[in-house]
């Protein structure tokens, strides 16, 4: 989704901007634009429609190399259109007062129509369709010489969502950020500042961050942020250092991220589940859920809240807890969640579940839950993010950064996550010691187990591009593998644009049928798990059909393969790990059919890794 840059400090700013611009465009977006101060004082802004690389270009081509080393001030902005089409016009930074200040701005200003009106009728003229430019002209109007006070009023008046960052011809020096709804990081170097809207722009120069909380602003110079509320009282953020390389967000040899991240999660999977078991009383350590075995057992019930491939993950999770602790779980649709009224109590876990940490709609979630009184955790990647910041207790899931718009890594580790969860809640109720401790030689296998898939990956590479060309396909799985078969056709549709559907496989003959031919293939999750004979049978209805079926089996099941048309074999496992070991395999299914068709695989059309909108 958008992303925000701004530096100020002594080297050349447009190439800093720019620099942290890549580093941000896997969040998808279709424009980008920067602004920065020329030597005469002005601010000098530039955007365009389409890429970063294209943006770069406009730069060089319009400003001279003189021009561009003495500007040590700028901030820039990769936008993804919500109001307004992706054009030049539309793309940030917008501007007031005759190009006196300039605004990027990630998130929605709900109330931007009745600004723009009450701006319009004081003369004020726009250039856009967006939302942001009315924020633009309001800190104009209450421009009186400070520009942080400009800004906190008219954030006063804003209803809706905001990372900003703000910079005015009066003060060259400064930057004003803000932020409410999309986060915000400020990087502490010496003599020089940079903020983001993500820590990926800012790691190459300083690991000293400064994670703003919503409601905060700060005057951003060289020497640092001074951070206040919008009523001007000075607030304390603590300095956090990043922990991770910089070469973790890079694409290390690999064509793309995705197939990076796809590969490397053997390595992920290890750091989710390193120190966390106990193989003595047979239990998972899950020190950041602060709560004792006494409190654990008095949870009767679980909601996951959860978007996207977070939540087919909940949905694996709803067997795995249901079957090893006897809690019954709701895995709920975050946006819906929120927007029902749910009835929560003390006695409820609501487990969030995100990536990024800074879903909106998962946020808004968490958020209602705790004002329900229901115990909260959160299940997040990015440490620091918002969600899990709020929730206060929960789990990371230590996979490293994830890249590429399709999650890969993160789906794997949530699935591994919620299996140690689920074994701790277990050993808190029915669950024996002995079962324990087979869940936890389960759970130490399963590195290995993704080892022995991605050694088949040029067999999947061939399969995939027979397939390539295909228009539809189903994915059918039962059980725990239903979840698993929603994940590899969302896999599929979102980088590669072939519609595809994940049913449980029972459902097929309840309509999905109708559309099978030979064009339409279906790709069956058939491990041999207890439920396989039936879906062997749902898969003959399918070749009744004449529809193509590529089998995902349990390597040595001659009898799964017998019915397939193509296989892909992965090995054994139980069912409480099959979703995880499967899912590797769809991914690269979905990967290599994206490859032959020549998609963008890392930014797919229309698509945003972090959707802070709602
Ligand atoms: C976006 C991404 C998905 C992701 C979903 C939830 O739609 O494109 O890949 O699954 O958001 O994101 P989260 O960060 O909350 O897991």
């Amino acid at each position: 989704m958008c992303g925000i840059v701004g530096y100020v400090g002594k080297r050349p700013a447009t190439e800093l901007l720019i620099n942290g611009l890549h580093r941000l465009e896997y969040r998808g977006y279709d424009s980008a634009g920067l602004a920065f101060f020329t030597a005469s004082g002005a601010i000098r802004v530039i955007k365009q429609a389409g890429k970063v690389a294209l943006l770069e270009k406009k730069l060089i081509e319009t400003t001279d190399a003189t021009e561009r080393e003495n500007a040590h001030l700028g901030i820039a902005h990769t936008r993804w259109a919500t109001h307004g089409l992706p054009t030049e016009e539309n793309a940030h930074p917008h501007t007031a007062c005759s190009g006196e200040i300039a605004l990027v701005h990630n998130g929605i200003i709900e109330n931007y129509a009745s600004i723009r009106k009450q701006m319009e009728s004081h003369g004020c003229v726009f250039s856009s369709q967006t939302d942001t430019e009315a924020l633009a002209h309001l800190i104009g109007a209450y421009y009186k010489g400070d520009l942080l006070a400009a800004v906190s009023q008219a954030l006063k008046k804003v209803e809706g969502t905001y990372g900003i960052a703000v910079i005015s011809v009066h003060h060259p020096d400064q930057i004003v950020v803000a932020r409410k709804g999309s986060p915000l990081v400020i990087g502490v170097g010496e003599n020089e500042t940079i903020v983001a809207s993500d820590v990926s722009a800012i790691v190459s120069h300083t690991r000293q961050v400064i994670y703003l909380q919503d409601g905060d602003i700060a005057l951003v110079t060289l020497a640092g942020p001074q951070i206040f509320t919008l009523d001007n009282a000075t607030v304390h953020r603590p300095v956090a250092t990043i922990e991770w390389e910089i070469g973790a967000a890079e694409k290390g040899g690999f064509e793309h991220f995705m197939l990076k991240e796809i590969f490397e999660q053997p390595m992920a999977l290890q750091n989710a589940i390193r120190g966390r078991l106990d193989m003595a009383l047979g239990t998972a350590i899950l020190s950041g859920l602060n709560m004792t075995p006494r409190e654990l057992a008095t949870v009767q019930r679980l909601i996951i809240v959860a978007c996207g491939t977070s939540l087919h993950a909940g949905m694996v999770g709803k067997y795995l807890f249901e079957a090893l602790a006897t809690l019954p779980t709701d895995p709920e649709q975050a946006a819906e969640f929120r927007y029902c009224n749910p009835i929560l109590g003390p006695n409820e876990l609501v487990v969030a579940i995100s990536q990024s940490g800074e879903t909106a709609d998962t946020l808004a979630a968490v958020r209602e839950s705790i004002q329900k009184g229901a115990l909260v955790a959160g299940l997040c990647n990015v440490v620091g993010s918002t969600i899990a910041r709020e929730a206060g207790r929960g789990v990371y899931l230590h996979a490293g950064p994830e890249i590429g718009v399709a999650s890969t890594k993160a789906f794997t580790a949530q699935v591994t996550v919620l299996l140690m969860l689920a074994l701790k809640l277990g050993r808190c109720r029915r669950l024996s010691r002995e079962d324990g401790l087979w869940l936890c030689q389960e759970i130490t296998a399963i590195p290995s187990m993704i080892e022995k898939v991605l050694a088949q990956s040029h067999a999947i590479e061939v399969i995939a591009s027979k397939y390539a060309s295909v228009s539809n396909a189903f994915f059918i799985g039962r059980g725990i593998l239903y979840p698993t078969a929603l994940e590899g056709a969302l896999k599929l549709k979102e980088i590669s644009y072939i519609h595809a559907e994940g049913y449980q496989a029972a459902e097929l003959k309840h309509g999905p049928i109708a559309l099978l031919d030979e064009h339409f293939p279906v790709i069956a999750l058939l491990n041999d798990l207890p439920g396989k004979e039936k879906t062997l049978g749902n898969v003959q209805e399918c070749r009744a059909r004449k529809a193509p079926v590529i089998g995902i089996v349990t390597e040595g099941d001659h009898e799964a393969e017998e019915v397939c048309n193509d296989v892909i074999r992965i090995p054994r496992t139980s069912q409480y790990t099959a979703p995880v070991i499967t899912a590797v395999a769809l991914q690269l299914f979905a990967y290599y059919v994206a490859r032959a068709r020549g998609c963008e695989i890392d930014q797919p059309r229309n698509l945003a890794k972090s959707v802070t909108v709602e």
